[in-house]
């Protein structure tokens, strides 16, 4: 091999997006992290003027002036890049000068360092980790509690046979049977959310899901008006019909109950190439996935409490139980997605629902 291709080789093989302009700003070398980054082929980045490349904002351009100037190098920590498509990048930024023989600059390295995925890792560790301290305390203690409460309910039904005819009493029993239903529920869903679930993999048509449910919410929601803006070409993926039926449901609610029950909820459906889990490889870098987004015009989310959302029970509801988001995140985590949330204080919110295709 020679030195050429071992170098080649090496800035390939890179994590990092290495960019490499002249002193005119012409982009020379633009490895393959760079190009899954900022989503552009070097072959239409080589030879261009850096300032007309998508990654161009104003505190990189300081920077890379900075490089210029003194020949140093300049770092950013943790800056978010908004690139022309719309996707925003949180990355480390380095520019280093590069020296000819005479020791003259005759260019920058620009490296890129992408922290999504590492931001991404560090949520997914710390909500593993609190499901695992979670999990064998609630299994125990839920065992414990259903069955008493089977007892409770099946004596309760009963009961209520005997004291039909009383209104009074059989009042106060349907309360009894609900509440401990209620409760039993909830030690359901806590117990879902603790223990592997077995999914029941179906090819499933999302558009058949969503207005399966938009069928029965319209009628119980009159206030709420559905748009539907679906992609026609959207193709069946192999998931649990049910269980994403209930993480659907969850997240139409909530932007339901975030609107105080009026307002519009908006049902997006789309194929996305866009998305790249960088934390598996080269290789398998750009997965297409569907994506499922739920608008809402509600109160929206503030930008420091959305990452504590997916905790279980996280509620600002009086009457929430904070379960809702939790297992929708375990449930779309089985699937191998992942749910994204963008949000705009009195704007709404919108959560979107990345399943992978095939
Ligand atoms: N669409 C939304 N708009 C605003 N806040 C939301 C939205 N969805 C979820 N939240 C916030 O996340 C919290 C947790 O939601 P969830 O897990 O479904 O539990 P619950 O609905 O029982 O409160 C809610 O209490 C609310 O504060
Ligand atoms: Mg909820």
């Amino acid at each position: 091999m020679d030195i050429k291709t071992l170098y080649e080789n090496i800035l390939s093989s890179l994590r990092d997006g290495i960019i490499v302009i002249d002193i005119n700003k012409k982009v020379t070398l633009f490895n393959q992290a760079a190009e899954h980054l900022l989503d552009l082929p070097a072959s239409q980045a080589c030879g261009k003027n850096f300032d007309d490349l998508p990654a161009m904002d104003s505190e990189l351009r300081l920077l890379i002036r900075d490089t210029l100037l003194t020949g140093k190098t300049f770092s950013s920590h943790k800056r978010s890049l908004l690139l022309k498509n719309g996707k925003t990048l949180s990355l480390d930024i380095a520019t280093s000068p590069l020296f000819n023989q005479q020791g003259d600059i005759y260019g920058v390295v620009i490296v890129l360092r992408d922290l999504t995925a590492i931001k991404d890792l560090e949520e997914e560790i710390r909500r593993k980790d609190i499901l695992a301290s979670m999990g064998s305390v609630a299994a125990g203690i839920a065992h414990e509690i259903k069955n008493p409460l089977g007892s409770i309910i099946g004596a309760s039904q009963l009961l209520y046979e005997e004291v039909k005819n009383n209104p009074e009493l059989a009042e106060y029993l349907k309360v009894v049977i609900k509440e401990a239903e209620r409760v039993n529920r909830l030690i359901e869903d806590l117990l879902s959310l603790t223990k592997p679930t077995r999914l029941n993999l179906k090819k499933v048509n999302i558009h058949e899901i969503l207005k399966n449910i938009l069928l029965l919410e319209s009628a119980s929601s009159t206030k709420i008006i559905f748009q539907e803006e679906y992609d026609p070409s959207l193709p069946e993926i192999l998931a649990d019909r049910e269980k994403l039926t209930q993480v659907f449901l969850n997240l139409i609610h909530n932007g339901i109950e975030a609107m105080s029950g009026q307002g519009i909820i908006k049902l997006v459906t789309r194929v996305s190439t866009d998305y790249y889990i960088s934390r598996i490889g080269p290789e398998k870098r750009s997965r297409p996935m569907i994506v499922v987004e739920i608008h809402d015009q509600g109160e929206g989310i503030p930008e420091e409490v959305i990452e504590k959302l997916f905790t279980p029970f996280y509620t600002t509801k009086p009457k929430g139980v904070g379960l809702g988001l939790a297992i929708s995140h375990k449930i779309i985590e089985e699937h191998e997605g992942f749910i994204k949330v963008e949000s705009k204080i009195g704007k709404g919110s919108i959560f979107k629902v990345y399943l992978p295709l095939s």
